[in-house]
């Protein structure tokens, strides 16, 4: 499948770290905080064909840092993404913050990529509802791992995994990035 680049933000890189992770994910049901235009999405589907796809975004930016992703103009991406996914019925999205999400009934994912809002805070709240929505077994992907100053979703990484029964899978960390930092961060639940 080719992916169109603007308005895309997930590239090469990124999508190599997923082919390179990807044997590591089973199950069916899928979450991604963060949707955008849907690259990842589409990715994800055209390698799990039969999984369902829940996608959680405001489709605004974050409601706390609106400047994320603010050179991009939000209907373009917005009908990009819908565009893409309309005739998939696996696709399911939400179009809500993902503390709401995290709030509602939705449980037992089986791989949960988070790529919202990329503040230390909201990722470790993103973490921690990702964690009571994983079932035993299931994968959570952190996306941007690479940057390790300032306000950063690393940080918030990094005391999740220290705190919660996860095996790291470091199977794509030499997909490097100009720092030589791992791209993403992929864990797997243990119990
Ligand atoms: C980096 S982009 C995601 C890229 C996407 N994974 C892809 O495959 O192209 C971040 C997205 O997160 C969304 N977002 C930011 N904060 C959010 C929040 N608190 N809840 C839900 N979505 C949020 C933004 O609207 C934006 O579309």
């Amino acid at each position: 499948m080719i992916f169109p680049s603007p308005p895309d933000v997930l590239g090469g890189p990124e999508l190599k770290a997923f082919e390179i992770n990807a044997q590591h994910i089973s199950g069916s049901r899928f979450l991604q905080i963060g949707a955008y235009t849907g690259a990842a999405t589409l990715w994800l589907h055209s390698r799990f064909p039969e999984a369902e796809i829940h996608d959680v975004d405001t489709w605004t930016g974050s409601p706390l840092h609106p400047e994320q992703c603010s050179d991009r103009k939000w209907e373009e991406v917005t009908s990009t993404y819908f565009s893409r996914v309309k005739d998939i019925a696996q696709i399911i999205p939400h179009i809500c913050t993902s503390n709401d999400f995290f709030a509602s009934g939705y449980v037992d994912f089986d791989f949960i990529y988070i790529d919202g809002d990329h503040s230390t805070e909201q990722v470790w709240r993103d973490a921690l509802g990702a964690w009571s929505h994983l079932r035993l077994g299931g994968i959570i992907a952190f996306d941007d791992y690479h940057h390790i100053k300032g306000d950063v979703p690393r940080k918030a990484v990094d005391r999740f995994v220290s705190g919660h029964n996860v095996v790291v899978i470091s199977d794509a960390d030499l997909i490097a990035t100009q720092n030589g930092e791992p791209r993403q961060r992929w864990v797997k639940r243990a119990n």
